[in-house]
C-alpha cells in the first residue's frame, strides 16, 4: 500500500508544467479505432487511467508503442474484435467511449457496464438513446452492454441531459455512419472540442463543436497522423488552488487560458492575482482568501472536477461561502475527511456551506475519489504539520507526477509504502 505524507505550511514558488487532458486523451485512445491505422498522439498524460485505456486496445489487438514519454503510437489496423475485455474495463468510467468507437468501426460492441469515480447514480441512458436513434439496437446481460446495427445512419438526436460521455460517444458512433447526424444539446467541455479536432484531422467531417449543436456528416474512412492532446483544464486548475491556497506564486506553463476562464473568476473573486500570458498563466496569492459563492455548471460554467478543490480553499476564506454541486447527485464524499482535519462544512444534498476556518489541523485521511484526493492534498499543503493521505491510486489515476511537480514548486510531499497489516509471520 502506498499513501501521501505531507508536511504542510509550505508556500509553493516557481513554475509548472501542466500536463494533456486526461479526459481528451480517454476519449481520443478509444477514437483511434474507429481511424483503423496508424495514429501518432502526442501530449498523453503519464497517468494511470490512459496506461490502462492503451491496454485494453493491445488486449484487442492494437499496436501500442511509446515514441516517447508523453506521444503514442497506436496503430489499430490488427483489431480483430469488438468484444472488450472486462477486467480491463469495469475499473474507469471512460471505457464506455469503446461502445461508439467499436459501434462505429464494427456496427457491433461488447462492453461491460463502466467504473470510475463513484458519485452518485451514473446513467448511459442518453448514450444509449443516441445509439438507437442512429439505427442500432442495445441489451444487457452479464453485467455488459451488446450494441448492434445493420447499417448505421445519420439523424437528429436531442441529449435531455448535457453529458460529456453521451455527447462523446454519439459522436464517436456517428463519424462513419451514412448521411448527417445532428447532436442538440451537445456539451461542450474543451475535451469535446479536441476530440472533434482529432477526428477532423483524420478525415472526419464534425462542425459546430464547442457549440451546443453539433453536426456531423458521415464519411467513409478515416486515416493516421499526428495529432496533440490540449492541456489539462482540472490539472491546471487544481495547480492554480495549490498556488492560491499557500499564498504562493507559481507560472504554469502549457495551458490554454481561455479554458481556464471560470476557474480564474472565482479565484480572482476570492482576491487572488491572476495574469494570463499566452500558454501560461501566473497564479499570486495574496494569503488571504475571500468568501465566494460558486456553483457548478457544464462547461463553460465552473467545473464540477474542481469543486472539491474549490472546497479546500474556501475552508481557509474570511467567511461563509456556498457551494453548489449542480452536475452530480453525490458528490461530498470527501467533506467527511475535511472534517476530519476541523474543516467547518455542513452538506444538505447538493449544497454545502463552508465556515472558514484559521487552520486545519493534521489528520489521517483517504481519498475517496480522484477530485477528492486533490482537494485533500491541497488542505495538507496549507495544514501545518504532517498530514497522511491513503488510496492514493484514486489520484494517480488522474495527476502526472504530482509528487514530483508539488516538490518542484516548494511542497513537502513523498509517496511512502506502508504495510497493509502487520505480518508476524515475516516480521518474526
Ligand atoms: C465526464 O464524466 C468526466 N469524465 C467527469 O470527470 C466529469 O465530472 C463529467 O464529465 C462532467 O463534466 C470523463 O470525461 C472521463 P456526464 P461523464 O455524462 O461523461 C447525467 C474527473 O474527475 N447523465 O457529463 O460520465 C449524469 O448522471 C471525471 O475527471 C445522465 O443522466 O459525465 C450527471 O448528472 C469524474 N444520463 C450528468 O449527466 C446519461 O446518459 C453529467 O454527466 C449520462 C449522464
Amino acid at each position: 500500500m502506498e499513501k501521501f505524507v505531507i508536511n504542510g505550511g509550505n508556500r509553493l514558488t516557481g513554475d509548472v508544467t501542466i500536463s494533456g487532458a486526461k479526459n481528451a486523451a480517454v476519449a481520443i485512445i478509444p477514437a483511434t479505432i474507429l481511424v483503423d491505422d496508424v495514429c501518432v498522439i502526442e501530449n498523453i498524460p503519464n497517468i494511470d487511467d490512459v496506461a490502462r485505456m492503451a491496454h485494453i486496445l493491445e488486449e484487442m489487438g492494437a499496436k501500442v508503442r511509446l515514441i516517447n514519454k508523453s506521444t503514442f503510437e497506436i496503430d489499430t489496423r490488427p483489431i480483430n474484435t469488438y468484444i472488450a475485455n472486462y477486467d480491463s474495463v469495469r475499473r474507469m468510467r471512460a471505457s464506455c467511449y469503446l461502445l461508439g468507437a467499436l459501434l462505429g468501426r464494427f456496427s457491433s460492441a461488447e462492453v461491460s457496464l463502466p467504473g470510475g469515480c463513484n458519485f452518485g447514480v451514473r446513467p448511459i441512458d442518453q448514450h444509449l438513446k443516441g445509439f438507437s436513434a442512429l439505427g442500432a439496437e442495445y441489451f444487457l446481460t452479464g453485467g455488459s452492454i451488446h450494441v448492434k446495427a445493420d447499417e448505421l445512419t445519420g439523424n437528429h438526436i436531442y441529449l435531455d441531459v448535457v453529458s460529456v460521455g453521451a455527447t462523446i460517444n454519439v459522436m464517436l458512433a456517428a463519424v462513419k455512419a451514412k448521411g448527417k447526424t445532428v447532436i442538440e444539446n451537445a456539451a461542450r467541455e474543451p475535451h469535446i472540442v479536441d476530440l472533434a479536432n482529432f477526428l477532423n484531422s483524420m478525415g472526419a467531417n464534425i462542425m459546430g463543436a464547442g457549440t451546443d449543436v453539433i453536426k456531423i456528416r458521415g464519411v467513409e474512412k478515416l486515416r493516421g497522423r499526428s495529432y496533440s492532446i490540449i492541456p489539462d483544464q482540472i490539472e491546471a486548475g487544481t495547480y492554480m488552488v495549490a498556488t492560491a491556497i499557500t499564498g504562493g506564486d507559481v507560472t504554469l506553463h502549457n495551458v490554454i487560458p481561455k479554458h481556464l476562464e471560470s476557474i480564474t473568476a472565482k479565484l480572482t473573486e476570492m482576491g487572488v492575482e491572476i495574469r494570463e500570458y499566452d500558454d501560461s498563466i501566473r497564479v499570486i496569492g495574496s494569503g488571504v482568501i475571500k468568501k465566494c459563492n460558486v456553483k457548478t455548471m457544464p462547461h463553460p460554467g465552473f467545473p464540477t472536477d474542481m469543486q472539491p478543490q474549490i472546497c479546500s480553499l474556501l475552508c481557509f476564506s474570511d467567511g461563509t461561502s456556498i457551494l453548489n454541486e449542480s452536475v452530480w447527485d453525490n458528490r461530498f464524499k470527501y467533506v467527511d475527511e475535511l472534517k476530519r482535519m476541523g474543516a467547518q462544512i455542513s452538506v444538505d444534498g447538493k449544497i454545502a456551506v463552508i465556515e472558514g476556518v484559521e487552520e486545519l489541523k493534521p489528520a489521517p485521511v483517504k481519498a475517496t475519489d480522484l477530485r477528492a484526493g486533490a482537494a485533500l492534498i491541497l488542505a495538507a499543503l496549507a495544514t501545518n504539520g504532517r498530514t497522511e493521505i491513503e488510496d492514493i491510486h484514486h489520484i494517480e489515476r488522474g495527476y502526472e507526477n504530482i509528487v514530483e511537480k508539488l516538490s518542484s514548486i516548494g511542497a513537502d510531499i513523498k509517496k511512502v509504502y506502508f504495510p497493509e497489516e502487520f505480518n508476524f509471520t515475516k516480521a518474526l
